[in-house]
Parts: C-alpha cells; sequence; structure tokens
C-alpha cells in the first residue's frame, strides 16, 4: 500500500540520518510516536490522522541531525548560541523533510506536527509562540508525547525519573505547557496502565 511503503521509507531515512549518529534521538522518536498514536486514538482522531501522527512523530526531531553532540547531550544550561541552535531544529527538520521528498508533498499535518511540537498552550514556545488551539494538535499531542518520554528515559545528563514523576509535572502543566484535553488522554491512557500493572491487577 502506498501508505506502508511511505511509512518504510521514512523510517530507512530516519535511521540513515539520526541512528547512525544518535542512538538516543532515534529510540526516543520511536517511542514518542508510539506514545502519541495511543494518546491519539484515546482523543478520537481519525485513522488517517493517527498514521500522520505516526511520522510525525518518528520525524519530530529531525532537525537535531545538524546539531553537535556537545549541544545535545550537554549536562548543564546552553549557551546563548547553543540554544539558538536547539531552537532552530523544528523549522530545520521540516526543511529537511521537505528537501528530502522533493516535490513529493508530504502532508501538511506531519510537516507542521514536526515544526510546532515545542509550541506550548500558554503561547511561550517555540519557534512561533502559536498558543492553544492555533497550535496544530498533532503538535499539541507529540509535545506531551515529547516531555513523558525525555524525563523518563536516561540521558547523559540524568537517570530515568520515575513515571510518578513525570505524571506529577505533566499534570501541573495541563493548561500553560500542555492542552488539559491531551492530558486528560494521556492519563486515561497510560496512567490507568501503569497503575493497575503496579497494583497486579487485570
Ligand atoms: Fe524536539
Amino acid at each position: 500500500m502506498q501508505g506502508q511503503s511511505r511509512s518504510r521509507d521514512l523510517i530507512i531515512f530516519l535511521n540513515q540520518v539520526l541512528g547512525v549518529r544518535d542512538d538516543y534521538v532515534f529510540e526516543h522518536s520511536r517511542r514518542v510516536a508510539q506514545i502519541a498514536v495511543a494518546i491519539g486514538r484515546r482523543l478520537g482522531l481519525p485513522r488517517e490522522d493517527l498514521e500522520e501522527l505516526r511520522l510525525a512523530g518518528l520525524l519530530h526531531d529531525l532537525g537535531k541531525a545538524d546539531i553537535p553532540d556537545t549541544t545535545l547531550n550537554k549536562p548543564g544550561p546552553l549557551d546563548k548560541d547553543e540554544w539558538e541552535a536547539m531552537r532552530g531544529h523544528p523549522l530545520a527538520g521540516r526543511d529537511m523533510v521537505h528537501r528530502y521528498f522533493n516535490g513529493e508533498a508530504l502532508r501538511t499535518k506531519i510537516t507542521t506536527g514536526i515544526m510546532f511540537h515545542h509550541e506550548r498552550w500558554d503561547g511561550s514556545g517555540y519557534p512561533t509562540g502559536l498558543r492553544g488551539k492555533e497550535i496544530p494538535v498533532l503538535a499539541r499531542i507529540l509535545c506531551l508525547a515529547d516531555v513523558f518520554d525525555a524525563m523518563t528515559s536516561e540521558r547523559s545528563y540524568h537517570p530515568p525519573r520515575p513515571v510518578g514523576e513525570a505524571r506529577a509535572y505533566i499534570c501541573q502543566g495541563a493548561g500553560s505547557h500542555f492542552d488539559p484535553e491531551v492530558v486528560d488522554a494521556f492519563l486515561r491512557t497510560f496512567v490507568e496502565e501503569a497503575d493497575m500493572a503496579a497494583d497486579g491487577g487485570g
């Protein structure tokens, strides 16, 4: 099917660009795609949107391919130039996807998902400062999935944080960092499952 071959093509592309030099970004992107689709399903998004969400999740940090490892893995705060480079990765990723596919237009929802995944519900995010529902829904979902996975994964500069701590952070950010409806769908999807597993429930 065309969708499946495009999906395979994108995964090969992602692996070529990111997998070779940064295992974390590659594996993180796969997990973000998985988490985002589960949230999207809980929100009742149509199947076509779920596939676009998956692809946008796989590709969301592609723009980090041009950022040096010393910046990506820096334990302390970033200096001005490093921070500028980091802030550029959503637009760089979108441009890389456009270049790679050379005229074969990806669905707008995929490219906007990549471009806006660091926007925040209250307008304090980047690169454009969009707020609330001005931010495309796929990007609002990716934003939460991205933060949750980044917090609960091991990085060179922090150990994995407990799921409970990540859940508390996300709950506190409902209405400021995150779309409250996306937070609600996330909690119903993941936290109930985690609680049941911890309780030994079925
Ligand atoms: Fe990112």
